[in-house]
């Protein structure tokens, strides 16, 4: 499972990236505002500090500058990914950008046929967000198996990026489904991490190892 980071905050990457499990970013426009800094800035920081994909998502809604906003993403740097909501003009502009081999993330997807579509574009991820199903009441997680199930059906090899996550249990139960990544807070990567049993046994051995006052 590939590990990316959603947040635009570079001393977050930073402080991910030192961990040395990351696998790319992922950012959106309400992430890249709380920054309060050029995107371009933003986006040519990031992607020196990750050797993966960094999505970056265009903001015009109609196909035609969804191309264009796409393609002057694209060259900032190699490694950008050109996200786009799925949309019909999403959808258009993802054809368009990936016949000219620009890697894309749809994202904003909410239901199995969204992912269905967004495979036939041959779009290089598709983001379902399921975090905000979970908020109102949906499975986000049976969104998650429906579309690796689907995928799987036909060969499709649109990546599944599972985003929107909220706690550990999303990123294991998308392991679990075989999720292709995971794009996951700063706060959650830390969670990920903890259990106090980890804790209480490493102070239990350094307690009775240092009554031997042995140095290794
Ligand atoms: O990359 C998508 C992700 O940032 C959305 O997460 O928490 O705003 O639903 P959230």
């Amino acid at each position: 499972m590939k590990f990316f980071i959603d947040t635009a905050n570079t001393d977050e990457i930073k402080d991910a990236v030192e961990l040395g499990i990351m696998d790319g970013v992922t950012t959106n426009p309400s992430l890249v505002a709380k920054e309060n800094r050029p995107i371009e800035e933003i986006l040519l920081e990031i992607c020196e500090l990750v050797d993966g994909p960094v999505s970056a998502e265009v903001t015009a809604t109609d196909h035609v500058h969804m191309v264009e906003e796409g393609l002057k993403l694209a060259d900032l740097h190699d490694n950008i990914c050109v996200k786009l909501p799925i949309t019909r003009d999403g959808l258009k502009a993802c054809v368009e950008l990936t016949a000219e081999d620009i890697p894309t993330n749809m994202t904003l997807c909410f239901s199995p046929m969204q992912a269905l579509l967004v495979a036939k574009a041959g779009a290089t991820f598709v983001s379902p967000f399921v975090g905000r199903l979970d908020d109102i009441a949906q499975d986000g997680m049976k969104l998650i198996g429906d579309i690796i199930q689907m995928y799987n059906n036909y060969g499709f090899t649109t990546e599944v990026l599972v985003a929107s996550i909220r706690n550990p249990i999303h990123v294991y139960q998308a392991a679990m489904l075989g999720a292709d990544v995971a794009t996951i807070p700063l706060s959650v990567i830390d969670m990920l991490l903890k259990h106090p049993l980890t804790d209480i046994g490493l102070e239990k051995f350094l307690a009775d190892w240092d009554k031997t006052g042995q140095t290794i």
